[in-house]
Order: C-alpha cells, then sequence, then structure tokens
C-alpha cells in the first residue's frame, strides 16, 4: 500500500507477495478489471447540472427500497474518483467498466442539453484511466434514464426513444471516443425489461403484466443495434474498437435427470439469456421456444393473442452479428423442472419451478448461492450456442449483509466465492477451449444494490455509508483478487 493511502486507511493489508506468472494457462493478454455503475456510486445527484434519472425519481417514493435509502450521495464518487483511482491502481487491475450517467451528461435526455461539467468530470476519470495504463470500459446504459424520457415517451417501452438513445450514444463517442475503446451499448437489459417494465421491481416500477418487458425488450435490442452500426459506421474509423451488450444469465441446471427436466432448464436458459442473445449472436430473431410459447404459435392457433413482438426481415439483418464480443454477467444457479403455471406473465411464460439446492452455501442477496461449477456450465453453453465468441465476463462477485466487524474485512467467504468462480472460468477456458477474454468482478467497492439499498455489499472495499466522508477500507479478498491479477490466475 502507498502510504499517502495506507495512512487513510483503517486496516492497512500486505501487498500481494510476488508471485510469478501461474500455469494457469490463461493467456498473458487476459483482461482482469472490476466493475461500478455510475447511480451505484457517484452520488452528487443534483449537482453541477445533473438532470433527474428515474432512479432517482424511483428511489425517493417511500417503500420502493428496503432500507429507505436513495443514491443521492452512494460512494461519493463524484467527488472522491481520484482516491477511487489509488484503489484500482493498488489492486492493479487491466480495466474498469463504469457507466456514463446519460442525465448527468445530457439533463434533459437530449443533445442540446450537453453538460460541460459533467464531460470535464468523466474525462478526468478517463484520463487518469489512461495515464495508469487501465483500459477503461463503459457502459452507456445501466439504468438510470433521464427522467424526462419516461415522462415524454414512457421509456423504453416507446420506440421513439431509440433516435434519442442514438443521439446520446453518438455524444459519448465524439468526446470521449478518440480515449475510450471498449464500449457497452446496455447492462441487463433483462433485468430493465422484466424487473422495470413487467414487475416493477425497479426503476420506473411499471407493472405490464405479459406484455411489458417483451416490448421494452424489443426497444432495446433495436436501440443496441442501431448504436453499433453507429459506432462502426462514423467512429470506429482506426479499427481498434469494440462495442457488444452485456447480458445477464445465472446457469439453470435440470433438477432432475428426466428429459422434461433438461426441457424445462433449456427453455429456462432461452428465455433469459437466450431472448437476447440470440437476435444478436444467432439470427437476428428471438429464440424459437420463445416465439411458440409467446408470439408465432398463439398467432398460428388463430387466437391473435401473440405478446412477442416481431422483427422484420430488415430489423434482422440489422440487429444478427451486432457484437464484438460477448459481456456476459454471472452471479449464481437455479435448479430448474417443468411446471404448470397459469396467467399471463413473463414468469408464467416460461413454464418451470426454479429451486435452490439446500446444501448450497448462501449470500447477502436471496437469489446469489454460491455454484462455482455453474460458471463453467455457462461458459459452455454459451460457446455450444453461438460458436464460441469471444467473452468478457463483465461482472461476477458475492453480497454479505449485515457483517460485523472482524467478518467485514476478514472476507473469506468473498474470496472462496472468487476463488471457486475463477477456477472453473479457467477450466472452461483451459480444458473446455471456451474463448473467454476477460473477467470483471463486481465490485471493487460496497454500493447502492438498487431496491436493496445499501443492505446487500459487494465490494472488496468497504464503504462506511453512515460517514459522511464516505472512507473506503480495503476488504481481504481485494488483496486475494490482486494476487489473483498479479499471478494471471489462481495464486498458489
Ligand atoms: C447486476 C447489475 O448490473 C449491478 O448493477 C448489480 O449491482 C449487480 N448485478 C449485483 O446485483
Amino acid at each position: 500500500l502507498s502510504v499517502a493511502l495506507c495512512s487513510t486507511l483503517t486496516v492497512c493489508l500486505p501487498q500481494p507477495r510476488g508471485e510469478g506468472p501461474s500455469a494457469s494457462g490463461l493467456p498473458s493478454d487476459f483482461l482482469w478489471g472490476v466493475a461500478t455503475a455510475a447511480y451505484q456510486i457517484e452520488g452528487a445527484w443534483k449537482e453541477d447540472g445533473k438532470g433527474p434519472s428515474i432512479w432517482d425519481e424511483y428511489s425517493h417514493k417511500p417503500g420502493n427500497i428496503d432500507d429507505g435509502s436513495n443514491g443521492d450521495v452512494a460512494c461519493d464518487s463524484y467527488h472522491k474518483w481520484q482516491e477511487d483511482m489509488e484503489i484500482l491502481k493498488l489492486m492493479r487491475v487491466k480495466h474498469y467498466r463504469f457507466s456514463l450517467s446519460w442525465p448527468r451528461l445530457l439533463p434533459d435526455g437530449t443533445k442540446g442539453s450537453l453538460n460541460t461539467k459533467a464531460v470535464a468530470y468523466y474525462m478526468n476519470i478517463i484520463k487518469a484511466l489512461k495515464d495508469n495504463g487501465i483500459i477503461p470500459l463503459i457502459t452507456l446504459y445501466h439504468w438510470d434514464l433521464p427522467k424526462t424520457l419516461q415522462d415524454k415517451y414512457g421509456g423504453w417501452l416507446n420506440e421513439s426513444i431509440i433516435p434519442l438513445f442514438k443521439d446520446y450514444a453518438e455524444v459519448c463517442f465524439k468526446t470521449f471516443g478518440d480515449q475510450v475503446k471498449h464500449w457497452l451499448t446496455f447492462n441487463e437489459p433483462w433485468c430493465v425489461s422484466v424487473l422495470g417494465y413487467e414487475v416493477g421491481q425497479m426503476a420506473p416500477g411499471i407493472k405490464l403484466a405479459g406484455t411489458g418487458a417483451y416490448r421494452a425488450a424489443h426497444t432495446i435490442l433495436k436501440a443496441h443495434a442501431e448504436v453499433y452500426h453507429m459506432y462502426h459506421e462514423k467512429y470506429n474509423t482506426d479499427k481498434s474498437g469494440k462495442i457488444s451488450i452485456t447480458l445477464n444469465s445465472d446457469w439453470s441446471e435440470p433438477k432432475t435427470k428426466t428429459a422434461e427436466d433438461a426441457e424445462a432448464a433449456e427453455r429456462s436458459q432461452q428465455f433469459s439469456l437466450g431472448w437476447f442473445a440470440h437476435p444478436v449472436y444467432a439470427n437476428g430473431d428471438y429464440p424459437d421456444v420463445m416465439k411458440w410459447t409467446v408470439g408465432n404459435r398463439s398467432k398460428a392457433e388463430n387466437l391473435n393473442q401473440s405478446r412477442l413482438p416481431e422483427f422484420t426481415d430488415d430489423e434482422k439483418a440489422r440487429i444478427k452479428g451486432t457484437f464484438d464480443f460477448f459481456g456476459l454477467n454471472t452471479y449464481s444457479t437455479n435448479l430448474i423442472t417443468g411446471a404448470k403455471t397459469t396467467g399471463a406473465g413473463y414468469f408464467q411464460d416460461i413454464g418451470v419451478a426454479s429451486s435452490k439446492d439446500p446444501k448450497w452455501k448462501t449470500s447477502g442477496s436471496s437469489w446469489l448461492t454460491v455454484v462455482p461449477w455453474g460458471m463453467r456450465r455457462i461458459l459452455n453453453w454459451i460457446k455450444q450456442q453461438y460458436s464460441n465468441p469471444p467473452v468478457i465476463i463483465t461482472e461476477n462477485g458475492i453480497s454479505d449483509r449485515n457483517t460485523t466487524i472482524p467478518g467485514i474485512y476478514r472476507d473469506y467467504w468473498r474470496i472462496g466465492y472468487y476463488r471457486g468462480y475463477i477456477s472453473n472460468m479457467i477450466d472452461a477456458v483451459v480444458k473446455d477451449k471456451c474463448n473467454v477474454i476477460g473477467y470483471t468482478a463486481w465490485s471493487v467497492m460496497d454500493n447502492f444494490e438498487w431496491s436493496r439499498g445499501y443492505s446487500e455489499k459487494f465490494g472488496m472495499y468497504h464503504v462506511n455509508f453512515s460517514d459522511p466522508q464516505r472512507p473506503r477500507t480495503p476488504k481481504e479478498s481485494s488483496v486475494y483478487y490482486s494476487m489473483i491479477i498479479k499471478a494471471n490466475g489462481i495464486p498458489k
């Protein structure tokens, strides 16, 4: 630890020992990084001209966030980004994944409202990253839609916002494109669509069961394709840039060895990851099983009840192949069995029941059980479904809750999680020849975990949210992760 930083930290941990390159078998240019997102860390929610986002509005409504908190201050990274930079340097990350806040850059959502203070803020971060040899990997949309666009258009339910997203992306490419060569259009469109527009458990909190998710997803896929093409046609002139989308999926493991459960698990996998991946990485269209269940088949039976929007042939051609790598966020595994469901809704459409093996270790999040082999299986599924694309794991990590000292800092369960998941990723690369080129841990520090507020902590650095200074303190996992980076694999 540098002396300067060390003196500001409560716990001073030893530097990783100098292991040489491991025999892990990973390529020497393997990317190791950490991730954050604007609304979860920045704070400064109405400073320097920033406009309101749907998350500002949603989190301010009583009852929406478990602990009644919000992201008004969060980790205060808007003011403390230099300290964050020191942490990234100490951890020796090769890339840093973070998101730009659309309403900070364009307070009313449109390109005419460009906020120069926001440009300066992100430019400083990007410059500092580059000065320190850290590759910026930027997410354009990590859920904080300008509130104006939700109010005026209904957000992602309305395809009129596609040109506005394109305008915003263009501002970002024009402003930062010389410096930044790694981009993601959307983070986890599944969460935006299902949690934001179907069940209403995330901003904007819309509940349109059976239709909302499919409509939002349709708009997002088209918006992604437009931005992908614009980037390559106008802004990636030296061809060194890469742009993709980041999809989330946990692994669906058949609960029993029956053919029915195998089919149910595959259906579940197609409804979560395939929904977005099949259009982009396969043929420009939704997986057949979704079309049979929610779309075309009902039409064929003349029920006229298709709830799955359809792409035209031109649109399919435009969406197909809009990737330079496969961005994957993955955390856990579920046991899947076929189930009869009633009523219209995305979850009912899948027709499965999901459960957990009671033997699996748990975490601070109800959905997150520790199943390291799920990592290897999902990577193999992607390899087999989409012809082994280059994969960057853009998020993976574990939460805890209600932890007290010394457990906060001695987070051996997080170390175990990373060891297990990363070992399985290495097996997928070395033994199964899955083309994984990078891994990004979520997250560098504790932050605002959306509707869970500050009750679930994913950080490798602790942040004291009761202290107005928001001091950051390393947990042991941050040292372990930096040893993994140094060893380019699991340290001996
Ligand atoms: C998914 C999201 O991208 C991120 O914002 C969230 O905090 C983590 N996973 C953990 O739930």
